[in-house]
């Protein structure tokens, strides 16, 4: 979605002052400097002028600047195994390995890596393209970008200038949307949109299949639903009515596709938490965004939760929105206990102070790859990551 500000870029080509509307979905600012460049531009020009903070308008073959952006990607990557082999020197020590990481020191390593990743955002970012009224490049064998910058981005009828990555994004959220993405043990697919939280990582959907139905199944509440998975699990495991909710516009109208396609009859509501004008539920269920840190952008809104601010405000109401014998199952990773960035028993206090008891717990291991990276200076943390579902009900206080 466009943001509602409206921001603008100007730079020179041959001695002319042009302008365009500025898009960024990873709020970057408006660039200051801009120069043109095109297939003579070479990747070690391009990655000095970047890293000076220059900001590169292509005007060459777009297929050319896709190549660029990859040999760019290797020189931040170079540059960052040779920051951590130095590191690794400095503190006489090998490569960190599970071994070797000592506890206290994954906070920082956590944030020194999202640092890392935000630097080598802002280094990539730095090559745009100019795109006219609705989304048409005139650059050589440009493909037509408009179908998935028009769903990614919005109506736009002015021209723009946006990253080389940003349009990437776009496109690979177009390939999502239209392939969808296999849930095996459902035997069904999924049709993230762009921005919305894409369950490529479903493990936990089983640990929802087994998790055993509270005794009514009048009506279910799924808090934060994204593309809709789990209401859709909640509806076909026999959940007579369910409501799902998100704040992100982005996942209502993904999530009303997804109930569409699959003629799943979940009713959908945009509220923060819990919805408003209901009754009270016999289940309530969240996957909240499993790590306490700061977003750094709208996309990151599904990953990072600042303070635990939405696990935190989902457990303090859950009580006050479930009937008699009902159940709150809670889908989270102990990954950010890993990382030192919460505890097991400021999470079990939480719970204490919302008034919810632990019932049972459900766990599974994840099997992606990064969780078996073993060069991965967090290996330590990711590979003893656990999902857990947490079913939880009231006692009284
Ligand atoms: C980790 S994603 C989970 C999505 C989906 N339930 C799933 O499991 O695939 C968290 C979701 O919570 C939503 N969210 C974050 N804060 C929220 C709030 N205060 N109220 C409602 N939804 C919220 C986000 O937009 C996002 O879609």
């Amino acid at each position: 979605m466009l943001p509602t500000e409206k921001q603008y870029v100007q730079w020179h080509e041959n001695e002319t002052l042009r302008n365009a509307r500025w898009l960024s979905q990873s709020n970057q600012v408006p660039p200051a400097r801009i120069v043109l460049v095109d297939d003579k531009t070479t990747a070690d020009q391009a990655y000095r002028l970047s890293c000076a903070g220059t900001s590169m308008l292509w005007d060459g073959d777009f297929h050319n600047a896709r190549q660029l952006l990859q040999a760019l990607t290797r020189r931040i990557e170079r540059s960052e195994q040779r920051k951590t082999s130095k590191a690794a020197n400095k503190n006489k020590s090998a490569k960190p390995t599970a071994e070797s990481v000592l506890p206290e020191t994954l906070p920082n390593l956590f944030h020194q890596q999202r640092q890392a990743q935000a630097q080598r955002s802002r280094v990539l970012s730095r090559l745009l393209l100019k795109l006219d009224t609705r989304y048409v490049s005139q650059l050589r064998r440009a493909p037509d970008v408009s179908v998935a910058c028009t769903a990614a981005f919005g109506e736009l009828d002015e021209p723009c200038l946006l990253s080389f990555r940003d349009l990437q994004g776009a496109l690979g959220a177009a390939g999502w949307r239209a392939k969808g993405v296999p849930i095996e043990n459902l035997g069904l697919s999924i049709f993230p949109h762009y921005g919305v939280f894409a369950p490529t990582r479903h493990e936990y959907v089983q640990l929802l299949l087994d998790a055993p139905l509270p005794n009514e199944h009048d009506i279910a509440f799924d808090i934060g639903t994204g593309t809709g998975l789990l209401a859709i699990i909640l509806a076909q495991r026999g959940m007579q009515q369910v409501i799902a909710t998100d704040l992100n516009p982005r996942a209502l109208a993904c999530a009303s596709e997804n109930f569409a396609r699959l003629e799943s009859a979940v009713q959908l509501q945009q509220a923060d938490l819990f919805p408003t004008d209901a009754p009270v539920a016999n289940l309530i269920v969240c996957n909240p965004p499993w790590l306490p840190a700061k977003p750094t952008s709208p996309l990151e809104y599904a990953v990072y939760d600042a303070n635990s601010t939405m696990l935190r405000g989902f457990l303090q109401g859950a009580k006050q929105h479930l009937a008699e014998q009902g159940e709150v199952w809670l889908i989270l990773s102990d990954l950010a206990e890993h990382l030192q960035l919460r505890s097991r028993d400021e999470l079990l206090g939480w719970f204490a102070d919302a008034g919810l008891a632990v019932k049972y717990r459900l766990d599974t291991q994840p099997k992606h790859g990064r969780s078996q990276d073993t060069t991965d200076p967090l290996f330590a943390a990711r590979s003893a990551e656990i999902t857990s579902l947490w079913c939880l009900v009231p006692f009284d206080n």
